[in-house]
């Protein structure tokens, strides 16, 4: 009996040990759930003005080869077109005996076109029809702007929105609730509002836009915080005209790299970590799956994270909206 409990935990301690290498820690969230500090983005992203088209075979080997890599943490949205192939990814590894549905978080967005209160349950449920699943881990309200399917934006106000939300988690569709692209401001009002307080934020963090007042806010309120398009402007390729640097061939960013015997990108994302952000890159590449989530095997010096945090000039990627009363930057005064 007392062999047998030696055996088992010596076999747990080995199991830990192996399953740590590249898995990262997870993070408690306001509301008692657990969520993965790092996670796999999937949506196909924007050239000029309109959406790429998804290519739903890459996206569901992407989301195979993440698991594989370690990754237990998915981010979709609707508006992807991505839940189809990401819940097909997961069940893939689920019968496959590699991970069980509790193993994985899957987060997904409300679109902006279902803002009133009593859409927000009817549109997760199709989000969660596309999935194959019962129930998601995490929903944000993708914008806090909304626009009817006919373009005209819908003033609905997001708290109204937040009440949907919250009736959405009582019934059990989803874990845990938070938003997407909403400022100190607007979780303010949200969280005088209602009972519910937002699990999560996700905002761009990258190295262009570092954030600190919002973290901080977030920080002060126990809200944990995504990070969205976390290479910015550091691929030439990807860059639009006239954005900030550092590229991915900075020689500051180089050495630093060099020093660690890691990639640029991957010292972009450890510093974004180091930052109490949740970075979540995209990629359908298997090695560079692989080498976005390596990054638990060594520390930046504080001199280095002085020099990341440099790159800070408050530059957003993301513009649309910008004439809606809940834009992003308007009544940003408050913090
Ligand atoms: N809430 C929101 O409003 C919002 C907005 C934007 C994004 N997001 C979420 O955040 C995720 C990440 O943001 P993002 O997709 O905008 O941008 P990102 O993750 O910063 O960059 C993705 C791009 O970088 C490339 N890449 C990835 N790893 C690389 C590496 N190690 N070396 C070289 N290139 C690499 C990818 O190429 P390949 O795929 O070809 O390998 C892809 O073109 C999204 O997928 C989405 O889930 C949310
Ligand atoms: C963007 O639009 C311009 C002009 O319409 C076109 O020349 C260019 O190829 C487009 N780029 C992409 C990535 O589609
Ligand atoms: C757009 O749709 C909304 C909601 O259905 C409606 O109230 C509005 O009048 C429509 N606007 C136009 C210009 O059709
Ligand atoms: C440097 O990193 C590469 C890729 O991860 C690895 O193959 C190599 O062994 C490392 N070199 C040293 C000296 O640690």
């Amino acid at each position: 009996m007392f062999s047998n409990i030696l055996v088992t935990h010596f076999y747990l301690a080995i199991v830990c040990v192996y399953a740590s290498k590249n898995q990262p820690p997870t993070y408690q969230l306001n509301d008692g759930r657990h969520i993965p500090s790092f996670g796999l983005g999937t949506w196909f992203g924007v050239s000029n003005t309109s959406f790429n088209p998804v290519d739903e075979e890459a996206s569901e080997r992407a989301v195979g080869w993440a698991i594989d890599a370690g990754y237990r943490l998915f981010d979709t949205a609707f508006i992807y077109g991505t839940e189809k192939s990401v819940g097909r990814g997961v069940k893939r590894k689920i019968s496959e005996g590699v991970i069980k549905r509790e193993d994985v978080f899957i987060c997904t967005k409300l679109w902006v076109d279902s803002y009133g209160r009593a859409a927000v349950v009817p549109a997760l449920r199709k989000s969660l029809e596309a999935l194959d699943l019962d129930y998601v881990d995490l929903y944000l309200i993708h914008f806090p702007i909304g626009q009817f399917a006919n373009g005209t934006l819908d003033l609905t106000d997001y708290r109204e929105t937040w009440q949907g939300m919250v009736d959405a988690k009582r019934r059990g569709l989803t874990h845990s609730i938070g938003v997407a692209n909403f400022n100190a401001h607007m979780m303010d009002r949200l969280i005088k509002s209602s009972c519910v307080k937002p699990a999560v934020a996700q905002i761009e963090v990258n190295l262009n836009i570092q954030q600190p007042s919002l973290l901080h806010y977030c920080c002060q309120h126990d809200i944990a915080v995504m990070g969205y398009t976390p290479f910015g402007s550091l691929f030439p390729e990807r860059a639009l005209p006239g954005a900030p640097g550092p590229r991915v061939d900075d020689p500051l960013l180089r050495q630093i790299a060099a020093a660690h015997n890691k990639t640029v990108p991957q010292i972009v994302l450890r510093y974004l970590y180091d930052l109490g952000v949740i970075p979540i890159p995209k990629s359908i590449t298997k090695s560079r799956i692989e080498e976005n989530i390596d990054i638990f095997d060594f520390d930046l010096s504080p001199e280095e994270s002085i020099a990341l945090g440099g790159y800070d000039v408050n530059y957003r990627s993301g513009k649309i909206w910008s004439d809606s009363p809940y834009y992003l930057t308007k009544q940003f005064t408050s913090k």
